[in-house]
């Protein structure tokens, strides 16, 4: 097993050398970690993790594997091992030939490779298919049989390219609790990346969200969540995503926040106040996540009479039901307020028809509050 480090990795590819496809990426992966990189399509994910195998160089930076620079080195030579998108078996050769094919290419005694495919084929449930070819299997026997020939070289390294991007959404659940009872179970350093936030959140000791090519922020999932570094990665992390309002902080006792054209005006409760509190005067963007907005009817504030987790009383906006979307465990609905559209997740509970004028509770103590020049979020809350 081994510590993966990246500093200042950047990549320009020689045929588009205007654009910089990774920005210097600076990351320690620890032995037995596993991270997760993700990020929208065209972010540099790929770019990332090819260069940490060896299939694309490395325009500027340095990578270490343990201690030892490997730039330079061979993929072969990194003792990594790399599942991708597609499953890439050989069709000819039967899942056992197709196990037991790196290790012959490179000399392993007969008993040795006997010994590490029975093994890996018992770590994926797939003893019962080492005779068949990769036509005879579903998807998910074809990626476990991938993720075999990973195992079997018992590399120092997984890397993963959304490896279950081809599989439909039942399954691919299924697959994601089995690579992560598989790092549970191997201890081994892995980097995953996927475009899909569920994915990473779940499999991920850490997280690395990208944008542009650029590290947005590396923290774990419950960090991201509740202490995003940007507007990017707080729309980015969580689904509904988070709702956004931009407004001026006005100066006063107690502040408030007043949302552009006038649409509402929220007071700023005692928690949020001190980390506005220099930015009076200026415009910001309020993020709010749906679960902390809730519904009432127009008449009034009933409804939260017994709310005992919220701190500050909730702060109410007159708005219109737009939609409601029943999930069976939760409600989603969508309200227009001003010129904004919000999204509140609630408990089952009976609601207005949409068209019908509703009022929205936020529970602005934990609302953050991002800067609109750079798009940083305020204070360390
Ligand atoms: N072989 C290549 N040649 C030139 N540009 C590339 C190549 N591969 C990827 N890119 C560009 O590099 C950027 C990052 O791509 P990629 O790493 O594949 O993103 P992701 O995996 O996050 O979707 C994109 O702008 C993409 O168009
Ligand atoms: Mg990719």
């Amino acid at each position: 097993m081994a510590r993966v480090r990246l500093e200042g990795i950047r990549k320009i590819y020689p045929d588009s050398p205007q654009h910089v496809a990774v920005h210097g990426v600076d990351l320690d992966v620890a032995d037995g970690e596993f991270v997760v990189l993700v990020g929208p399509s065209g972010c540099g994910k790929s770019t990332t993790l090819r260069m940490i195998a060896g299939l694309e160089s490395i325009s500027a930076g340095s990578l270490f594997i343990d201690d030892r620079a490997v730039n330079d080195v061979a993929p072969k030579d990194r003792d990594i091992a790399m599942v991708f998108q597609s499953y890439a078996l050989y069709p000819h050769m039967t899942v056992r030939q197709n196990l037991a094919f790196a290790l012959k290419l490179r000399s392993t005694p007969k008993a040795d490779i006997d010994r590490r495919v029975e093994l890996a084929a018992t770590t994926l449930g797939i003893e019962g298919f080492l005779d068949r070819t990769p036509r005879q299997l579903s998807g998910g026997q074809r990626q476990r049989v991938a993720l075999g020939r990973a195992i079997v070289r018992e590399p120092k390294v997984f890397l993963f390219d959304e490896p279950l991007s081809n599989l439909d959404a039942q399954l691919r659940v299924q697959m994601r609790r089995e690579i992560a009872r598989l790092h549970q179970e191997l201890r081994a350093t892995m980097i995953y990346v996927t475009h899909d936030q569920v994915e990473a959140m779940t499999l991920g000791d850490r997280i690395v969200v990208m944008n542009k090519g650029h590290v947005q922020q590396i923290d774990t999932p419950m960090r991201l969540y509740d202490h995003p570094a940007n507007l990017f990665v707080a729309g980015f992390i969580g689904s509904p995503a988070m709702n956004f309002f931009t407004g001026i902080i006005t100066a006063g006792d107690p502040f408030e926040f007043r949302a552009s054209e006038g649409a509402f005006t929220l007071r700023i409760p005692a928690s949020l106040a001190e980390r506005v509190r220099d930015l009076t005067g200026q415009v910001v963007t309020m993020g709010i996540r749906p679960e902390d907005v809730s519904v009432a009817p127009a008449a009034g504030p009933a409804l939260f009479a017994g709310e005992s987790t919220i701190v500050d009383p909730p702060v109410l906006a007159p708005a219109r039901l737009d939609i409601v979307e029943a999930l069976g465990n939760e409600i989603f609905v969508y309200a227009t307020v001003g010129a904004f559209t919000i999204t509140a997740r609630v408990s089952p509970q009976p609601l207005p028809l949409p068209g019908e004028a509703v009022t929205l509770a936020f529970d602005l103590a934990k609302a953050h509050v991002f800067d609109q020049k750079d798009g940083h979020r305020v204070g360390k809350g």
